[in-house]
């Protein structure tokens, strides 16, 4: 009963401050139409407290209202609906990190600290450790009775996850034709490194589910365990692609004169390109191949290496290619 009132009571204040928040937001001033719009900048987009186009304010508080009308209900109804409740848990659990998320990219990108993120992150995850703790959501046999919602959600992230990996590749190959990347695709390959975080977060979410069937046997499997290295890669490289990468994304280019200025961020480019395809890929064929847990984790983790090693090469030597062309351009 007193979970259930904290709950209300901290979905009610995530709710109150971005009513606030969204009141107080200044509306950037327009400019002359010929001029390019301060939001085509990648710096400027990714400073600006949106999540694929939408206010990540307006999200939180879509959450917190859903949490609030249904920890209402169950509270007047006295009714107990764990699998309701285990569907808001994810929810909670995927604005906390979409959050956090955002929340390392303005630290390390902005000059200006967002109070305003840190806040929404400090009561998302409250309330998601509040939710947490509500009895019996943790049971493996309400997690194995819901499991194919979990799954669903998994391949969900699968799909924006490695396809949006997939076809950021293609863009940037695509976006290099002219051996330049303008601003404007730089924006759209920020969006798209958005969607990819999306995806991560259901993954993660999800995944963190899916382990508690049953976690003695998963954490047992070298399978597995290889399964969440990758996992662990993918993570960081993404997060180093969006911090240090992405914002720049417009200064690469191989045309003369330009190419030297940048070469360090071009490489980078290349080679957190090459780890994120590789790393995908190679979570994607440890959770489907079953056989491959006859391995030890030893031998999965040098076939890995080898494999970052091979892929590394061929992007740098990729870039390198790049760099003739561009010389002939
Ligand atoms: C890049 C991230 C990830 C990818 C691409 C991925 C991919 C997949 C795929 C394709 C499946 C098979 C689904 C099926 O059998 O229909 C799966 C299952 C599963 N995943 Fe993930 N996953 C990711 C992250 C995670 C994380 C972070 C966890 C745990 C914290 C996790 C735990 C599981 C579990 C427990 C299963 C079901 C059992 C199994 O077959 O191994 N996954 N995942």
């Amino acid at each position: 009963m007193s979970l259930t009132i904290s709950i209300l009571g901290i979905s009610l204040i995530g709710i109150l401050f971005t009513l606030y928040k969204t009141r107080v937001r200044i509306e950037p001033e327009k400019g002359p139409l010929t001029k390019e719009p301060e939001t085509h900048h990648p710096v400027a987009h990714i400073k600006s407290v949106l999540f694929l186009e939408i206010p990540l304010e307006r999200i939180a508080m879509g959450g917190f209202s859903l949490i609030l009308i249904s920890y209402g209900w169950i509270l007047i109804s006295g009714s107990t609906l764990p699998e309701l409740e285990l569907g808001l848990l994810t929810l909670a659990s995927v604005i906390m990190l979409l959050l956090l998320f955002k929340q390392i990219l303005v630290a390390g990108i902005s000059d200006n600290f967002r109070w305003r993120v840190l806040a929404l992150l400090v009561i998302s995850t409250i309330l998601t450790m509040l939710i947490w703790n509500r009895p019996g959501l943790t049971d493996p046999v309400l997690l194995e009775d819901t499991e194919i919602y979990m799954l669903t959600l998994h391949l969900l992230g699968l799909v924006l996850g490695l396809g949006g990996a997939v076809i950021l590749d293609v863009m940037i190959f695509h976006f290099l034709n002219n051996f330049k990347i303008s601003s404007r695709e730089a924006v759209i390959m920020h969006l798209i490194s958005q969607m990819i975080i999306l995806g991560l977060i259901f993954l993660i979410v999800s995944g963190v589910a899916l382990t508690l069937t049953d976690p003695d046997t998963f954490l047992e499997n070298p399978r597995f365990l290889m399964k969440m290295t990758s996992v662990g890669v993918v993570t960081l490289n993404g997060i180093l692609l969006n911090l240090f990468v992405v914002p720049k994304m417009e200064q690469i280019s191989f045309l003369e004169g330009e190419k030297e200025e940048n070469s360090g961020l071009i490489s980078a480019a290349f080679i957190a390109g090459s780890v994120s395809m590789v790393s995908w890929f190679t979570v994607f064929v440890l959770a489907m191949i079953n056989p491959l847990e006859t391995f030890s984790y030893l031998q999965l983790l040098s076939a890995y290496l080898i494999l970052l090693a091979v892929t590394i090469a061929g992007g740098l030597g990729t870039k390198k290619l790049y760099e003739v062309k561009g010389e002939r351009a």
